[in-house]
């Protein structure tokens, strides 16, 4: 069994699918890994290391991927990464397949079970997989610590014989995994934090950080959880209602955390240009869902925007700008998967493809599309 872990194609993307570690797991299951040079080094992995492990280094994609069963990637790989990789090989990788028709065709087309790690299941057995979470704790984490990088000010309350400084009010939009976290480390530095959510069950969680909960809690507040925990599209009645609450709110904030997200559809508009222009200047807001369209109406991927004083922050690939250690979640992650999707007695990849993970997670599969809900329209 031979795995390969390429390196990542996309100018943005810092971190890589595979540490020194799990090389070690990997290699303990009977696997032979291959990684392509200089996968790990945005990340601060050199490939001695990777060697050191056990791997070997192979100088090109084409290289690494020469017979590998399992093809481990943080992003999709497009076509031409795919080149020579052998029909039924595993590509694991975070797929990103909303509206990505023509490159879920091209995996299809190269024959290769295609696994997306953001569709795992969040049940029990799957926490230790789930990238979801893994990435967007580090990514709340990462935008207090951005916020508080743009804004002119301290933090926490300190009194000084110079003068009493106030605390920083900080508000996060969005109160799932990213948001909790944001709130921990805002609290952790001394802000005075609120935060709001359209799931009940973030009420709790919020105020358990020491925030205060901020939100329209009506009846259709009560119905927002699927039964996955993920949010609902709001109606517009909602909306108005949240829009209303939220405006003047953000006008006493000095820096704004939003990261709401509803899967397979756009982010939610929540903060709109006439919410910013009510901000001090020096205020600072962090879209995390920019990638998504973004909840910040002037947020702009990728930039850091001025309006009025105000700045919008709009990084790409948040959990990336801590590459060390989203690498070394994410690896473990797709480790804990692939394990599942090996024998150990023979030490070959041998799927179980009734398995809940596998059917969640898989989309593509002898040529074509298999899952549900990537089928394309006929
Ligand atoms: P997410 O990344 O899909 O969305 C982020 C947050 O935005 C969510 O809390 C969502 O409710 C909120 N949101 C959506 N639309 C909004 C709007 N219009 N206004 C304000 N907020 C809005 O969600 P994430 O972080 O993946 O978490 C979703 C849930 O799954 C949480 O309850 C989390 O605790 C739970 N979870 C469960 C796990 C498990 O059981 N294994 C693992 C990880 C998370």
């Amino acid at each position: 069994m031979r795995i390969a872990v390429l390196s990542e194609t996309d100018k943005a993307e810092t971190r890589v699918a595979a540490t020194p570690e799990t090389v070690k797991k990997y290699k303990a299951l009977g696997a032979d890994v291959a990684v392509q040079a200089g996968a790990g080094t945005a990340a601060g992995i050199p490939d001695a290391e990777f060697e050191a492990a056990g791997a070997s280094i192979a100088k090109t994609a084409q290289d690494a991927l020469k017979d590998a069963d399992i093809v481990l990637k943080v992003r999709r790989p497009a076509e031409a990464e795919l080149k020579g990789v052998k029909p039924g090989a595993a590509v694991i990788a975070i797929m990103d397949p909303y509206g990505q028709d023509a490159a879920l065709k091209v995996l299809a087309d190269a024959k290769v079970a295609a696994f997306s790690m953001e569709l795992m299941p969040r049940i029990t057995r799957a926490q230790v997989m789930d990238v979801l979470s893994s990435q967007a704790n580090l990514a709340g984490y990462r935008a207090v610590i951005d916020a508080t990088a743009e804004y002119g000010r301290a933090m926490p309350m300190m009194m000084t014989a110079a003068g009493t400084v106030p605390a920083a009010r900080v508000f996060v939009m969005g109160a799932g995994v990213a948001g909790l976290q944001a709130i921990a480390t805002a609290r952790r530095l001394g802000a005075v934090v609120t935060a709001t959510d359209v799931r009940p069950a973030a009420k709790e969680q919020v105020e358990s950080l020491g925030a205060k909960f901020i939100a329209v809690e009506d009846e259709e507040f009560k119905q927002a959880e699927t039964a996955g925990g993920y949010a609902k599209e709001m109606s517009a009645e909602y909306k108005e209602k949240q829009a209303a609450l939220v405006a003047s709110h953000i006008a006493k904030q000095d820096i704004v955390i939003t990261t709401a997200l509803i899967p397979g559809r756009p982010a939610p508009k929540l903060v709109s240009r006439a919410m910013v222009e009510s901000m001090k200047p020096g205020s600072v807001l962090v879209d995390l869902a920019v990638e998504r369209g973004g909840n910040v109406e002037l947020a702009e991927a990728g930039k850091v925007v001025d309006h009025n004083g105000v700045k919008i922050v709009g990084h790409l690939n948040v959990p990336g700008r801590l590459a060390a250690t989203a690498s070394s979640l994410y690896a473990k992650n797709l480790y804990a998967f692939v394990e599942t999707l090996v024998d150990k007695a023979s030490k070959t990849l041998a799927v179980k493809w009734d398995d809940e993970l596998v059917k969640a997670t898989c989309l593509t599969r002898d040529g074509a599309i298999v899952h549900p809900a990537f089928q394309p329209a006929a």
